[in-house]
């Protein structure tokens, strides 16, 4: 049998959530990839989430800030493959403070992509984006030309990659790709985000803090189904172009707090109301049109889905519980923004 030759992949921010379970499926997908994770381990990476991989020898993990050139450019200069994921995610964070939001989000991205201008061996460079940046959708569905409109600090940094990266390709022959993806859902999310929120707080009897009225729409999309998409795009995606990635399983979050309460057995009582998010974007839709005409689609229905993904943080506590019950940051955070009152 001939072996096929390696092929090195540089993944920043994989000891995330989507960057963690995109590590694994990769490793899984690709015999012939090695792959090097570049992660901060901020508050929201942990090594845990690569634990799986730790005597890989096709893995390395690099402890790293994706803002310093001395450590980017020599990770960035002998891969074959980009996958840039690291970032500030959390909106509600954005909005108490959002300077991490424009160093890591714009200027992390500008030091990646200007190194990547020397990266001989490059073929690929996937800039993560948002559905965010389209801002709120009141009707039809934001398909990838349309006007860029993000309403918030966070979705606004990540504009900002967004078109930093479009510029490296048109000006710098960056071989960049744009993914926009909906949002995710599925194993080791940080609890800050409103699924393993309202799961984790669910299977403790704790109250469900929803925004407002609770009519928000998202579109949820199954975290493994993000990742064969990312891979379908390192194959088959153009330079130059943006692709967005969606669930087409829009859902109000009221919806969604009734539906995890359902799965876990507990009272609708549990939803409790309280002050909307500032700027709080109605509604995000994406066309797919443009990803589904490459051969993808979706393996994961959402009631299938969000039953297995409650299943997990109902069967893997040791994960959650350290940073929810532990972890003075979150506790900090968690009474900040809802409140000392609120379980
Ligand atoms: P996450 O917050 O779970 O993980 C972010 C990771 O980036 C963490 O491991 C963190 O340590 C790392 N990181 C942060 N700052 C860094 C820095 N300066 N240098 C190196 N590493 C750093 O985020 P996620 O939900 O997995 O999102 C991953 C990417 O996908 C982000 O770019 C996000 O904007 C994008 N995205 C997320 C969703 C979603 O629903 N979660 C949807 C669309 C797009
Ligand atoms: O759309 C893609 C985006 O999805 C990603 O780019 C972001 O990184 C990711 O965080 C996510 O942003 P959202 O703001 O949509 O996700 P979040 O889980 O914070 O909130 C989802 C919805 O639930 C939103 O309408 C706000 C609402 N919500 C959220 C929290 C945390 C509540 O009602 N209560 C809450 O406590």
């Amino acid at each position: 049998m001939v072996s096929q030759p390696v092929v090195e992949v540089l993944v920043t921010g994989g000891a995330g959530f989507i960057g963690s379970n995109f590590v694994l499926h990769a490793l899984a997908s690709h015999s012939n990839w090695h792959i090097t994770t570049l992660d901060k381990l901020t508050y929201a990476g942990r090594l845990d989430n690569l634990r799986d991989i730790t005597d890989n020898t096709r893995h390395t993990f690099v402890h790293g800030d994706v803002t310093d050139p001395t450590i980017v450019e020599p990770l960035v200069h002998r891969a074959n493959i980009i996958v840039h994921f690291a970032a500030e995610t959390h909106v509600d964070r954005s909005l108490r403070a959002a300077g991490d939001f424009i160093t890591t989000d714009v200027y992390g991205s500008f030091v990646l992509l200007d190194a990547a201008r020397q990266a001989d061996q490059l073929h690929r460079f996937i800039q993560i984006s948002t559905d965010e940046v389209y801002g709120s959708v009141e009707s039809g569905s934001s398909v990838e030309t349309d006007e860029i409109r993000p309403r918030n600090p966070y979705a606004a940094s990540k504009a900002g990659a967004d078109r930093l990266a479009y510029s490296y390709w048109a000006t710098h022959e960056v071989p960049v790709v744009i993914t926009r993806a909906s949002n995710n859902y599925g194993p080791r999310q940080f609890p800050e985000k409103v699924i393993p929120l309202f799961v984790t707080n669910a299977i403790d009897h704790q109250f469900l803090p929803l925004y407002g009225d609770g009519l928000q729409i998202r579109d949820w999309l199954h975290v493994n189904d993000h990742c064969r998409a990312i891979d379908l795009l390192i194959e088959r995606g153009k330079n130059g172009e943006v692709y967005n990635i969606g669930g087409a399983n829009e859902v109000t979050n009221i919806e969604l707090a009734n539906r995890i309460l359902t799965i876990l057995d507990r009272p609708s009582s549990l939803i409790k109301q309280v002050s909307d998010r500032p700027g709080h974007d109605r509604r995000y839709s994406l066309d797919t049109t443009k990803l589904r005409s490459l051969g993808w689609q979706q393996e994961h229905q959402f009631s299938e889905g969000l039953r297995t993904t409650v299943e997990w943080y109902q069967n893997n506590d040791w994960w959650w519980r350290p940073i929810k019950e532990n972890d003075p940051a979150y506790r900090e955070y968690y009474e900040a923004q809802y409140g000392k009152s609120s379980e």
